[in-house]
């Protein structure tokens, strides 16, 4: 075969990745374990989240929910709880819903093949290609950023990586050099692409097991790979978030419960950045009296296809009244499942 050949260069993989991820890989939770549950997990939650951050959170959701049974029994409030902070909250939603159609049309067992585990809510090709190859050795790729960089490179292919025709001919092209300890070389492709050959970085071709088989390095356009198309430019709304105190307590609502943080709890906001005159209108509108105008803040936050430009509003106001429920801080603290985008003024709180 050709060595320019690109299924010549997928063909080599194996044998070179496995031995060097046995010597190199991270020690991390998730593979020390082989049980579909806790793969599924560490996959949907490392989605969106990276590896450092979702340490804590993987431990502290299987303390909580140890079996796919717990999981599909938990009630929504604690879900969104062990989820807080995490974001994409649909994911443990969908993590839920699985769990019930794992315990309602398998038994409580985790299916087996790889047809079934798509059909879950919340399992794309990516999810499941991961799952089955790590938990079950079946020869399915689990192709993410990581990996489309690593091949476009390997292979120096141009194809925009955001496009569904390029993850679909990786996944096929890998499909057809899978080893029978799959688990392994899934996680070893994520491994090299998520470390020697990361993101926003110069590849570190000298450490590289593959440097001998890479074409991008070759030629050398391995670092002006990969090929993204041109990003779509966020929408921005500008918000007024009140964070209305009272002897200690503090308001907040649950947002509708369709569309962007459904369900979660939100300190009351307005479109817009009000004047402090409007803001104190505003309270009033809401049936608040207010007392005292503490600090006012700004915070961004930044969503898939939105960046919200938030203004802080700290007020103290005469009683709680409204229609709030009025937390205390032990209560934000542990109970209520408030996301990122409005924690970011809890921090605020203690300095107020
Ligand atoms: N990113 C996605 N899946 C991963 C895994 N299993 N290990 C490390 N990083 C990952």
């Amino acid at each position: 075969m050709n060595p320019l050949d690109r299924q010549f260069i997928l063909s080599s993989l194996p044998g070179v990745l496995l031995p060097w991820y046995a010597a190199h890989h991270r020690i991390l939770p998730w593979r020390e374990t082989t049980d579909p549950y806790r793969i599924w997990l560490s996959e949907i939650m490392l989605q969106q989240t990276r590896v450092e951050a979702v340490k804590g959170y993987y431990q502290r959701f299987l303390d909580a929910l140890p079996a796919i049974q717990d999981l599909a029994c938990c009630p929504d409030d604690t879900l969104m709880k062990l989820w807080e902070g995490l974001g994409y909250y649909s994911r443990a939603r969908n993590l839920k819903k699985a769990a019930q159609i794992i315990l309602e049309e398998y038994g409580g067992v985790f299916p087996r093949d790889y047809g079934s585990v798509l059909a879950l809510p919340g399992i794309g090709e990516y999810t499941a290609g991961a799952v089955c190859s790590i938990a079950f050795d079946l020869p399915t790729p689990a192709v993410d950023g990581n990996v489309l960089r690593l091949v476009s490179r390997l292979t120096d292919d141009p194809s925009p990586i955001d496009a569904p025709q390029t993850k679909a001919a990786v996944r096929q092209a890998l499909s057809t050099v899978y080893p029978r300890n799959a688990g392994d070389f899934t996680q070893a492709l994520m491994e090299l692409g998520a470390t020697l050959c990361g993101p926003n970085q110069k590849p570190d071709c000298p450490a590289c097991p593959c440097a001998h088989l890479c074409l991008g390095k070759l030629r050398g356009t391995a670092e002006a790979l990969p090929v993204k198309s041109p990003k779509r430019q966020k929408r921005q709304e500008d918000k007024t978030v009140f964070i209305f105190s009272c002897d200690g307590r503090y308001a907040l609502e649950k947002r509708p419960e369709e569309g962007l943080l459904a369900g979660l709890w939100q300190f009351p906001n307005v479109p817009g950045h009000l004047s402090t005159q409007q803001c104190l209108e505003q309270a009033q509108a809401l049936g608040l009296r207010p007392r005292e105008l503490r600090r006012e803040v700004s915070r961004k936050h930044i969503f898939t296809h939105i960046v919200w430009d938030m203004k802080g509003i700290f007020m103290e106001v005469s009683e709680c009244s409204g229609d709030f429920l009025w937390f205390t801080k032990e209560q934000i603290n542990d109970q209520a499942a408030l996301p990122t985008a409005f924690r970011l003024f809890w921090e605020d709180v203690h300095h107020v």
